[in-house]
């Protein structure tokens, strides 16, 4: 008789690759080389998939692939020419990119041993992403991330989605990319705004796990708002870093306990970019969450409030706003809840009980949160006014 139950634990080996550089097309970087060696000897086919923005700002990126390929990866040919897919957090609101990526994997018969390449902003990865990782369940992807937020957070993780119903990232798969190439390069060509949008999220992972990193940036933090790139790089590098080894070395890289401590201002932040239909950016709703959740922690007592207010002034001297009427929509609370659903379990929030620690929390006090949020009002409203 066959036994009635079986159980067996068994884990997969994955390699995160991550790598820095600048202007990796040039026939003379290794970069790409190094990290398809391993792939040698596979059907060596590339399909590519770039942001409309990035190949408006950087209309050679074809030529010069092919270039690159020829004189380094011999064995590697271009799949047809380099799609222009949206940009924007549009590419992620319906099923548009992912039928047109899928589509287009089909047609050029890529199979699971050959790659995509997805260059753009986290919204581009995502979507492109999410198409690679289902579509024959799953194709390698190379992921090449050109905005701040993508470069120091979104494109390092080993997720993907696309929003639907109303809900942020509602659809995604967990999927190691072959490798996260950060070109700094791609940044000089950023609006000021999607500039400054992802060193928020250096701000967050610097004020949970890092005292030193946040110093620093609270230092640098007028030469950011000046679009200082020198200031920039290292910010985006440490925030990388710290994002990357928390997806290593963690110990949940695909997040199936409910301590999510990297989404730290994110129940509020993804409601406010529903809310307010994307006219606040992720990396911009990211500060106002992580301004407000900073706020509140100092409210009930585990943050000492000069470290909040050290966190509120940070972000204000970057340059980003941390008040949006939004705020006070009365579905704001709902954020909560769908928080709690997205992660599964328990609700767990994370809170910063010092600068560079943090502490999970599994309530939320309405009143102190609505109290936060006064308070961040008129922190942002007195300097408006002192400014004016
Ligand atoms: N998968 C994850 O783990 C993860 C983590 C964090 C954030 N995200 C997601 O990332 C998205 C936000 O990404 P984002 O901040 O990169 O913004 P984005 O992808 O929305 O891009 C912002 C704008 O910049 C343009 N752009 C991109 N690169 C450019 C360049 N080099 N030059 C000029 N313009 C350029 C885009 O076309 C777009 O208009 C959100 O959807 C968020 O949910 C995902
Ligand atoms: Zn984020």
């Amino acid at each position: 008789m066959p036994p009635a139950a079986s159980d067996a634990a068994f884990a997969v080996a994955f390699t995160h690759r991550l790598r820095f550089t600048r202007d990796v097309l040039d026939p003379a970087n290794p970069v790409l080389s190094e990290v398809l060696a391993p792939a040698e000897g596979s059907p060596g086919k590339l399909l590519v998939f770039a942001d409309e923005a990035v190949l408006q700002n950087w209309p050679t990126i074809a030529p010069r692939l092919e270039k690159h390929l020829a004189a380094n990866l011999p064995w590697m040919t271009l799949a047809g020419e380099v799609t222009s897919v949206p940009g924007g957090e549009q590419a992620k609101n319906d099923w548009s990119v992912f039928e047109q990526v899928a589509r287009m994997i089909c047609e050029s018969s890529i199979c699971r041993h050959s790659f995509v390449m997805a260059i753009g902003g986290g919204a581009v990865l995502d979507a492109v992403g999410f198409a690679a990782a289902t579509a024959h369940r799953g194709v390698r992807t190379l992921r090449l991330p050109t905005t701040t937020l993508a470069q120091g957070d979104g494109g390092i993780g080993v997720k993907n989605a696309i929003n639907a119903f109303g809900h942020k990232n509602f659809f995604g798969t967990f999927a190691v990319p072959w490798a996260v190439i950060n070109d700094e390069q791609f940044l000089s060509t950023l609006s000021d705004r999607d500039w400054r949008s992802g060193i928020s999220e250096a701000v967050k992972v610097a004020l949970l796990k890092d005292s030193a990193f946040f110093d620093y940036i609270e230092q640098i933090a007028g030469q950011l708002a000046r679009r200082d790139e020198t200031a920039l790089r290292p910010i985006v590098r440490r925030s990388a870093e710290l994002h990357f080894q928390h997806i290593a070395n963690g110990g949940d890289p695909f997040e199936l306990g409910s301590h999510r401590p990297l989404d730290f201002g994110h129940w509020s932040a993804h409601k406010l970019e529903a809310l307010t239909s994307n006219r606040v950016r992720h990396g911009e709703a990211v500060a106002i969450g992580i301004a407000l959740d900073s706020l509140y922690a100092a409210r009930i007592g585990l943050l000492p409030e000069q470290d909040a207010i050290r966190a509120v002034n940070t972000l204000r001297i970057i340059g980003f706003d941390l008040y949006d009427d939004a705020l006070t929509d009365t579905s704001l609370f709902e954020g909560l809840e769908e928080f709690r659903e997205h992660l599964g379990g328990r609700l767990t929030i994370t809170l910063p009980d010092g600068i560079g620690r943090q502490v999970d929390v599994h309530e939320v006090e309405r009143d102190e949160m609505l109290a936060a949020i006064d308070w961040l009002k008129s922190l942002v409203e007195s300097r408006r006014s002192r400014t004016a």
